[in-house]
This record gives structure tokens, sequence and C-alpha cells, in this order.
């Protein structure tokens, strides 16, 4: 009998990480993988364009939760969760990531006792198996919503499968140990990445836009420690200001930020500053492909613009994906102005190193495959 696997989205970050896993799946004949989406972010630029883009199947089952505080949120993707459970009843539960909804089905999966019992590799189990893709990330900041989200579902996963090599370390210092337990395999956001890039040299958005490649740089901001309180955000977008009377700043606005952007009333002038929605997948990845700089306080980012060897400026106090500073190209500054000039000196130069860390390979949605393939056989 094939083992189910409930595969778990719901935030935009999401989206690219579960796309090859489904797509390895579907591959296996041992395996029924079925998605489901929680509707954490429901929006068509957050969600819908990454499932046209990505080829990612219809989910099995919408939660529709929509947006609240931490609480309302992650409790709700809890209680609708209980019921897929119980209508699906699955060998596993795969989550990825450190988003809400991560966090939220990990642990109703973790508690939750099946119908029937069945045989895996490790002997009789009782409740689905907890995967975690993407496990091993410490920004060693609780201030951070998802650190507490990653130190969770860490803690109750079964299978953790680790992206920067340094999570191995990190994991032993939590006693997450077992070998059978914590495997590095590498970066499933990677595998997307390698897989689009093709489509991506097609996308007219830099033309659309009339930027100029390497002219250009990219900036994201939607951080609550960065975008909720106005005077950090203020006190950022005149620094960034400086940079973009040195290298026009492309910034497609998260919806975070635009909601606290038009409560301060901030004006951009037009020839330094290019505001834009938020991008797809595809013409996101053309944008950083061929920018001068990347400006960001986001954790993908960090790791894309790595693999695509464009100069990051992370305008954070610290990064749970620390690989990407020794063996990428990226650069912690906080939002310290002299620290993001200095940076962006080096970056304007072309004197930052373009290395991959390694199993960064395009592969990792298949090691997982594989190594799951051995538990239910
Ligand atoms: C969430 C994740 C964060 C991730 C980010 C990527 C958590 C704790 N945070 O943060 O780790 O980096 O997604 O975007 O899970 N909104 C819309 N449309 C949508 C969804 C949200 O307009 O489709 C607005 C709502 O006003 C909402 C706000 O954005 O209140 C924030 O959304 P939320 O999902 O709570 O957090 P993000 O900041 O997106």
């Amino acid at each position: 009998m094939a083992a189910k696997i409930l595969c778990v989205a719901g935030a935009r970050p999401n989206f690219m990480k579960i796309a090859p896993l489904l797509a390895a799946f579907r591959e296996a004949k041992n395996f029924e993988a079925r998605l489901v989406h929680t509707g954490q972010h429901y929006d068509e630029k957050l969600s819908k364009i990454f499932f046209e883009e990505l080829a990612i199947p219809r989910p099995h089952v919408q939660l529709e939760v929509g947006s609240g505080s931490h609480a309302q949120q992650t409790a709700e993707i809890m209680r609708r969760f209980e019921a897929v459970l119980e209508d699906e009843q699955p060998q596993a539960v795969l989550v990825v990531g450190d988003v809400n909804s991560t966090i939220a089905c990990a642990l109703v999966a973790a508690k939750y006792r099946l119908r029937e019992s069945f045989q895996s590799s490790v002997g009789e189990r009782t409740r689905p198996f907890v995967i975690h893709v993407e496990a091993g990330l410490r920004s060693h900041d609780n201030d951070m919503p998802e650190e507490i989200n990653r130190k969770l579902v860490d803690a109750i996963s079964d299978f953790l499968f680790i992206s920067d090599p340094i999570g191995v370390e990190l994991l032993a210092k939590e006693n997450i140990s077992d070998p059978a337990r914590v495997h590095f395999v590498g970066n499933v956001m990677i595998d997307t990445l390698l897989g689009a890039k093709e489509k991506a040299a097609q996308s007219t958005i830099r033309d659309e836009f009339g930027i100029k490649d390497r002219a250009y740089g990219v900036v994201t901001l939607h951080r609550p420690s960065n975008v909720d309180n106005a005077e950090n955000l203020r006190g950022i977008l005149e620094t960034l200001d400086q940079v973009a009377s040195q290298v026009q700043l492309v910034f497609p606005v998260h919806p975070r930020t635009k909601s606290k952007l038009a409560a301060m009333g901030m004006t951009f002038e037009e020839s330094r500053w290019k505001l834009v929605e938020p991008c797809g997948y595809i013409d996101f990845l053309d944008l950083t492909a061929n920018a001068a700089v990347v400006l960001t306080d986001s954790g993908g980012i960090q790791e894309e613009t790595t693999v695509l060897g464009v100069p990051c400026i992370t305008l954070r106090e610290n990064t749970e994906r620390p690989c990407t500073i020794t063996h990428g190209t990226n650069t912690l500054t906080g939002t310290d102005p002299a620290a993001i000039f200095a940076a962006v000196k080096l970056a304007l130069e072309g004197r930052v190193p373009k290395r991959i860390p390694p199993l960064w390979d395009g592969k990792s949605a298949e090691r997982i495959r594989d190594i799951l393939d051995a538990v239910f056989a």
C-alpha cells in the first residue's frame, strides 16, 4: 500500500519548497502525496500565481484560514487541520519552513492517534510521522515569531531534513542527533530555482519596468521588526534612499509593508525608486538574477541570491541561514547606515565572492523522497 503523506503549505515562502517535493513523490509509486493549503496567504500575488508558475497541483484540501493574530491564526489552522487528519488518516504529515502553518499542522499531527496503526522501518506507528523540511535553522532571536516555530517543530518532528550544513550541529545542541532522524539533504527551494532559471530568462519584467541589467538593486522588506514600527521603517527607507541615489531601487511591496507605508504617508522619488506590487516567482527570479545588489530582510532571498551569485545585503541583526554568509554572497548589516553603505560599495565594485553551499544542487527533494522510501518500504 502506498504511504499517504499530507504535504502542508500556507504562506508564500512555502510554495517554492513544496513544489519539488510533490513532484518527487509523484514520480514514486510508493507514495500518495496530497497537498493541504492552509490559506494563511490568500492573495493572488502571494499564493495563486505560485501555483500556476510552479505547476503545483490544486490542493486536495483548502483550509481558508486567512489572516489574524498569531494565536488566532495558529489555533484556527490547528482546529481545521485536525478534521483533515480525521478524514485522511495519513501515515505522515510533511511541513516546510517556519511559518504559523508549519507549527500549527506539525503540532496537531504529532498528537494525533490514527484509527489504524501501520508498520515502518522504525516499527509499528499509531501516529503519523511528522516530517520537517528546512529543519535546523536558528536565528537565536526569540523576538522573531519564526524562531519559536522552528524550535517547536524540530522538537516534535520524527524526520528532520536540513538545508544549512550547520543545522546538524545546532540540532545536536538541542539533543536532536539520532542519524535515523536527522538528515542533511541540501535545499529544496534551490531545486525549484534551478528548475525555473530558463523560464525566468524569458521574463519581460525588466523591459516592463524599463531597467537595465546590473543597473538596479532590488529591495524587499516585510519583517515585523523592520516594518511594524513607523520610526524604524522610515529610518531604513531614508538610508535606502541614499543607496537609491547610486543605483535605482526596485521595491516590490509586501501587503504588511504596504499598509504601514500608506499610514505613514511616505513618498518616493521616481527617478530613484520603482515601487511595484509583489511579483510572481518567475519575474522575481529574473529581477534578482540580473540585479547589481539585493537588500532584504527575507530568509529565502538570502539563499536564492547566493545561488544566483548576486550580492545580498540582509537588513537584520541575525540570520538563521549562516551558510549564505560563509558559503555565499550574503552580508549581514542590520539597519546601520554605515554598514549598509559599505556593503553596497563592495557589491557595486563586484567584490563579493560567489560560492555555493554543499548539496544545493537541485536534487534535495529526491534525496528526501529516497530516505522516506526506505522508512515506508
Ligand atoms: C508570513 C510569515 C513569515 C514569512 C512571510 C512571507 C509567519 C509567522 N510569518 O508573514 O515568516 O516570511 O509570511 O510573506 O507565519 N495579507 C494580505 N494578503 C495575504 C496574506 C496576508 O494582504 O494573502 C496581509 C494581512 O493584512 C495580514 C498581513 O498581510 O495581516 C500579514 O500576513 P501574515 O500571514 O500574518 O504574515 P506575513 O507578514 O505575511
